[in-house]
């Protein structure tokens, strides 16, 4: 079958107001770029005539500044899951112009598939290229997409000239069957493959294809700080001490890694360390680090939902491709992030926190308790299904004016019972078998800055009995101190007593 081609803003005028989207992608990669900046325009238009215009969006996870950017600057967003991190549209989700709803990554195809989000008006897809018969090689990221696009009344999609068509055989596409029909899933390493190269869409919903060529436009990585150094350092001296204690098999397990600078600086400095066997990931992005360790061979293969490299590295991928094909295995986000293979195959999960308490829990999401930063992400997928799960943060943020390390956290994402270690700049706090004081000092003496340690001590002391001696009137005082004072050093805990 011969598709059409149409442009973006043809493409545009095809969704009309109150429509359900759901975009390929995950990260940057593999999400489209044109369709939803021409909506944007069209959003913009009709809010001008004084029309309402707002559509509810479904992507892998983030997306760019093509899809949220664009959208949300013109409020032209209803509802969004499940995951973001793009400022404009952070800003218009607290200030509740947007519906956002956080959900785990892993579990956002199969609620979509049972229904609890509605119908799918449209699909659209980013791809290498599509066959008369409706094979698609899909980009540099997956998402959800298998399940839009199945459940999707029409589709719409963009071929990306920049994208090889030699990323054939990188994709383990499949939609897993909802209970109670679900077998299986026969993944017992990072490379076992259950699915298919390409994503089959029927041709007859596919009302046009767009053609595009831009880039993702991911930023190349600043050099890390000491901070993020320190942190990388103390994540890597844990790894090659459990390592060498015989708690973790000779041939190594296969490692996630969360996103952002201090991830990569992570991953950098287990490169580096001739104390660790080479490994495998099983993750949900793989971002600059991980070229570099393949190429040393120090990361033999990676499973993952999207390549999220930045342009330059992604040239070299791309200019390379024969050298990393068999390397990488891109997944949708319900397969890369799956609790059942997680488990299975014994991932060392690496996750940033925003901020940690004294007990064990971690705070992902929501500065200060209120305003949402992105979102939990894979974060709940991979920490509560871990061989090892391993929080990272700075011990402290705005030169100290707010501590990391908090008496409790002022939103719970992941609780004392799913995290093992935490990492700051100061030191590791090892949680395990430990009961909630011992974690209490092990977390106030390792990982908090030697400025808090007396604060937290402090508050410690206060605590009324009961196995987690928390004292409730004073738990947020850190955070009253700074809403207050606008630093956390003033905590004054007498005003609790
Ligand atoms: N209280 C208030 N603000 C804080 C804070 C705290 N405890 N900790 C950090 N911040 C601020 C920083 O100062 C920074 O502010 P700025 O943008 O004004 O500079 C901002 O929050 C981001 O902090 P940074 O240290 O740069 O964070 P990061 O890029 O390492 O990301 C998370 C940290 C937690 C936001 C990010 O990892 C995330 O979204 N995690 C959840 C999802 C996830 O884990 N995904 C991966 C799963 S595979």
């Amino acid at each position: 079958m011969a598709f059409n081609r149409i442009t973006a803003q043809e493409a545009a005028e095809i969704i009309s107001n109150g429509m359900t989207i759901g975009l390929s992608g995950f990260t940057a990669p593999g999400t489209p770029k044109a369709v939803t900046e021409a909506l944007a325009a069209k959003a913009e238009a009709e809010h001008l005539a004084g029309r309402p215009f707002k559509v509810n969006l479904f992507t892998g996870a983030s997306t760019s500044d093509h899809v949220d950017g664009a959208l949300a600057r013109c409020n032209a967003i209803n509802m969004r899951a499940p995951y973001q991190n793009v400022p404009d549209l952070r800003k218009r989700i607290n200030c509740h112009d947007v519906h956002y709803f956080d959900r785990h990554l892993s579990e956002m195809a199969q609620e979509v598939r049972y229904g609890f989000y509605g119908p799918i008006d449209i699909a659209i897809i980013e791809a290498a290229d599509i066959t008369p018969d409706g094979e698609i090689i899909l980009g540099t990221g997956v998402g959800s997409i298998p399940t839009y696009a199945h459940l999707a009344k029409k589709i719409i999609v963009e071929v990306n000239k920049k994208l090889p068509h030699s990323l054939r055989g990188m994709h383990d596409v499949i939609m897993l069957q909802d209970p109670p029909r679900r077998p299986a899933i026969d993944i017992y390493k990072p490379s076992d493959r259950i699915g298919s190269p390409v994503l089959k869409v029927d041709p007859a919903k596919v009302i046009g294809i767009v053609e595009t060529d831009s880039y993702d436009g991911v930023k190349e990585f600043s050099a890390p700080d000491e901070v993020s150094k320190q942190i990388g350092s103390n994540v890597v001296r844990f790894l090659i001490s459990e390592y060498k204690s015989g708690r973790l098999p000779k041939e190594f397990l296969p490692m996630q890694s969360g996103v952002g600078n201090v991830a990569n600086a992570v991953l950098y400095d287990l490169g580096e360390s001739t104390e660790l066997p080479a490994f495998q990931m099983y993750t949900e992005v793989v971002q600059d680090a991980v070229l570099e360790l393949m190429k040393k061979g120090k990361c033999t293969f990676a499973s993952t939902c999207s390549m999220t490299f930045s342009d330059k590295t992604e040239a070299e991928l791309f200019a390379n491709l024969d050298f990393f094909h068999d390397k990488i295995l891109m997944r949708p986000a319900e397969l890369s992030n799956n609790p059942e293979v997680i488990r299975r195959i014994g991932v060392i999960a690496m996750n940033t926190a925003l901020e940690a308490d004294i007990f064990g829990g971690i705070n992902s999401t929501h500065v200060l308790g209120t305003k949402m930063m992105n979102g939990i992400g894979g974060s709940g997928d991979f920490t509560r299904n871990a061989y090892i799960s391993i929080f990272s943060c700075p011990s402290v943020t705005k030169g100290g004016l707010i501590s990391n390390i908090v008496p409790m956290v002022a939103h719970a994402d992941h609780s004392e019972h799913s995290v093992d270690i935490i990492v700051t700049d100061q030191g590791i706090a090892d949680l395990r078998h430990k009961d909630p004081v011992e974690r209490a000092h092990e977390i106030i003496n390792n990982c908090a800055h030697p400025m808090y340690r007396e604060l937290l001590l402090d508050y410690l002391k206060m605590g009324k009995g009961g196995q987690t001696p928390h004292s409730l009137k004073a738990a947020f005082a850190f955070h009253n101190a700074f809403n207050d004072t606008g630093d956390m050093r003033n905590t004054d805990f007498s005003k609790y007593l």
